[in-house]
């Protein structure tokens, strides 16, 4: 009963779409018992009594049933696809925006394939539930009961003898729906292993290439679309075999009321239109009865992606400031900040005290793995500190709504992260609506302009996914005029000029000087040439602050710092 509950809930907005339909469908239902009851006349008047008038009466009368059954089978089927349809479409979107407002931490435990899967393929499973139970419910529901009443009206033993046999069925298709439901879990599992596997394959066919690995990954794919295939044919065999009960049950009912109904007549008890609308009846009652059966296994059926979808719906999202948090007037700090990845058990950072004035540039550098990346994290609260706080102005991070705070930084990410857009569409991301001076201004100020002029559509030039068409230096540089042209109080970039050549990484280098004057910029690095004229260099080892000061403080003490600039620079001697 729970489960009809819900999905009436889940209807409601609908209500009077679903109301109509299942008007239309009670009305099909009524003409399916009027077929029944005309069998009588059909047979005592018109084939035995030779009424000619009725001869010509009843076939028309059969066909404008059959025209009605048409129509509002038409109407009903329509309505009900349009109530699920656009169901299924605010509940798609509600799902897809919800999910996005889900933690960074979240998208670490579950793969994109999984997300697709849900947004797709789980979603899909409640429409096929919604249509068809709701319309089979009601349409076979009333069906069955009006043929019940032809037949009780006709001859009520016969009709009596002919549903005792109901509980036996019923009982057989109640004990396939639990294991309906099992199965049911796993083909939905294994269907989301088809998405997550074609996500992850398609993203990385270059290497799958490299590697030469089309045959293995084509061998493993079969390998899971086979495992949905044995599920598909088990969930076939359990709703079949519900069927193959009710034809067998049905069979042994009607079989029964031959032999009865039959006696009946030759002692002259019964007319044979009696019995023949009897029987049109019973025969026509089998329908219904067998849909009804399968109703409940695919309600069954619908209950695992109905409950994953609703327990990504109740996962908490990222929790949301109060405050309004004004622009940087002082500082930026990390007060005694810890920090481990829900996934992992070691600290990624250790209690980190630092201070960060307003306009100051720090640079933070370090082994790969020593948590500069994840010391950036912190600050647009992509993450929340396990221990200490980030504060602003004194004010603590996490009381600030994401709209006052994320709108301060500019980002450019270690992985350039392009849409599948314009190049304009990609520099104006963070700014939609900007002029397009503004966004050719962005442009030249990254060192981008030049490239982009060359291409054939200029600035409306479409990408590719991820920036497929561009090369490694020119989709960092659209990410570096991205974060320019939002003009941010404060900068992060993370390793913005690692995949540029040595010449436009001195060009990109005097564009981000430009970009870092009047800003708190913090630099992560590999390349301690860049990183020379910070104010302050900090040294991340293990995650924690090793040493921090000028480069010529730094380097005139001794330590990792000399160690790591010392390496870099002899090996670019001996190159
Ligand atoms: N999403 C994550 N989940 C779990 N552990 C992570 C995650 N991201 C990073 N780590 C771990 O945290 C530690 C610090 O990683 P981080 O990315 O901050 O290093 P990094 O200093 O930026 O290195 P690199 O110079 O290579 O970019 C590493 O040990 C890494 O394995
Ligand atoms: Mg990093």
């Amino acid at each position: 009963m729970e489960d009809y509950r819900k999905i009436f809930r889940l209807v409601r907005p609908y209500w009077p779409r679903v109301v109509l339909a299942i008007l239309a469908g009670l009305i099909v239902s009524g003409l399916n018992a009027a077929l029944a009851w005309l069998a009588k006349p059909a047979m005592d008047d018109v084939l035995i009594k030779k009424d000619a008038r009725l001869l010509v009466l009843l076939p028309l009368a059969l066909f404008l049933i059959f025209l009605g059954r048409g129509i509002f089978t038409f109407c009903q089927e329509y309505l009900m696809a349009s109530a699920s349809q656009k169901l299924v479409m605010h509940f798609r979107n509600g799902l897809y925006s919800r999910s996005i407002e889900l933690p960074l931490g979240y998208f670490g435990k579950n793969s994109s394939g999984e997300m697709i899967s849900k947004v797709i393929n789980d979603v899909t499973a409640l429409q096929n539930l919604l249509s068809f139970t709701i319309k089979d419910l009601f349409k076979e529901g009333a069906t069955a009961l009006a043929l019940l009443g032809v037949a009780f009206w006709r001859r009520w033993d016969l009709a009596l003898i002919s549903i005792t046999v109901l509980p036996l069925a019923l009982y057989g298709v109640g004990s396939l729906g639990k294991r309906m439901r099992r199965i049911s879990r796993r083909a939905q599992e294994k269907i989301s292993h088809i998405t997550e596997f074609l996500s992850e394959s398609y993203a990385g066919i270059k290497i799958i290439k490299a590697f030469c690995r089309q045959a293995g990954e084509a061998g493993r794919f079969e390998e899971i679309t086979r495992d949905y295939y044995r599920e598909n044919m088990r969930a076939t065999r359990v709703s079949q075999f519900a069927a193959l009960i009710m034809e067998a049950v049905g069979g042994l009912g009607i079989a029964f009321v031959i032999w009865y109904g039959g006696r009946l007549i030759i002692r002259g008890v019964m007319t044979a239109g009696d019995f023949t609308s009897f029987l049109t009846a019973i025969f026509l009652v089998y329908t219904p009865a067998k849909r009804l059966a399968q109703i409940n296994i695919g309600i069954q059926q619908a209950r695992p992606p109905l409950e994953r979808v609703q327990k990504l719906l109740s996962e908490p999202g990222e929790q949301d400031g109060s405050a309004d948090l004004p622009p940087i007037r002082r500082s930026i700090e990390f007060k005694n900040v810890s920090f481990v990845y829900a996934s992992a058990r070691q600290k990624a950072l250790h209690g980190i005290n630092l201070r960060i004035s307003k306009g100051e540039i720090i640079a933070i550098v370090g082994k790969s793995g020593g948590g500069k990346t994840t010391l950036a994290n912190l600050l647009p609260r992509f993450y929340v500190p396990t221990e200490g706080a980030v504060c602003i102005d004194d004010v603590d991070i996490s009381t600030a709504t994401f709209a006052s705070l994320r709108g301060q930084f500019g980002i450019v990410t270690q992985e350039v992260i392009l849409f599948n857009d314009t190049i304009a569409a990609n520099i104006a991301y963070g700014k939609p609506g900007a002029a397009s001076e503004e966004i050719v201004a962005a442009a030249q100020a990254a060192y981008a302009h030049d490239f982009i002029a060359e291409l054939p559509q200029g600035y409306d030039t479409m990408i590719g996914e991820r920036g497929m068409r561009l090369s490694g230096g020119q989709r960092q540089r659209l990410s570096i005029a991205r974060a320019i042209l939002k003009n941010p109080p404060i900068l992060i970039l993370d390793e913005a000029t690692s995949s540029l050549d040595t010449a436009s990484e001195m060009m990109v280098q005097k564009a981000l000087e430009n970009l870092m004057a009047n800003r708190t910029t913090i630099v992560i690095a590999h390349r301690l040439s860049t990183v020379k004229k910070a104010d302050r260099i900090l040294v991340l080892e293990k995650g924690r602050i090793a040493e921090s000061g000028s480069h010529r403080e730094l380097y005139a003490r001794g330590g990792l710092y000399k160690d790591l600039y010392d390496l870099q620079f002899s090996a670019q001697e001996t190159a």
